[in-house]
């Protein structure tokens, strides 16, 4: 089974991710961590900084590139893979369900109060454009969405499982 965890900053997609993995005996990969490891820079904001958002997005769909030919594991992505529309269809490959975790701009905000590891979330008017922009993508790249505002990781677990083994889920 190969599962990618898509959504906006600060939607649980890593947390979620490594206790799918666990739970469902798979492989897990964050692909922020993956492309830092590339990258030969010391975090996420100092590529912004010093290579440019370009730069990044460029190391996003390489990597999204090989984590497509994976056939099985559990994929963290960064808010921003629905950028270019072709990340999500090497990602679908090999059988990839995408998995959408929705949380409301305010549930996001609460939780990223205070975090500088990601510069696209540093301006808050900014952030919200992004959000509004960037939700409706979200919504038609994924078979399968989560409300996550109001559940426990251990909810959202089950509602993920559940919902990847209905015989309606695409
Ligand atoms: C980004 C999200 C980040 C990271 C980078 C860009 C985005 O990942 O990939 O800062 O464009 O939304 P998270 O979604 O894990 O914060």
């Amino acid at each position: 089974m190969k599962i990618v965890l898509i959504g906006f900053m600060g939607s649980g997609k890593s947390t979620l991710a490594k206790i799918l993995a666990e739970k469902l005996h798979l492989q897990m990969y964050e692909m922020d961590d993956l492309i830092l490891s590339r990258s030969g820079r010391a975090s996420i904001p100092e590529i912004f900084a010093v290579d440019g958002e370009a730069h990044f997005r460029k190391l996003e769909s390489e990597m999204a590139k090989e984590l497509g030919e994976l056939e099985s594991g559990v994929i963290s992505t960064g808010g921003g893979v629905i950028t270019h529309l072709g990340n999500i269809e090497s990602l679908r490959r090999q059988g990839g369900r995408i998995v959408y975790l929705r949380a409301t701009f305010e549930t996001i905000q609460k939780r990223l109060t205070g975090d500088t590891n990601r510069p696209l979330f540093q301006d808050l008017p900014r952030a919200r454009q992004l959000y509004g922009a960037r939700s409706s993508v979200y919504e038609k790249c994924s078979q399968i969405i989560i409300d996550t505002d109001t559940l426990s990781t251990s909810q959202i677990t089950k509602e993920i499982c559940e919902r990847l083994t209905a015989p309606s889920a695409t």
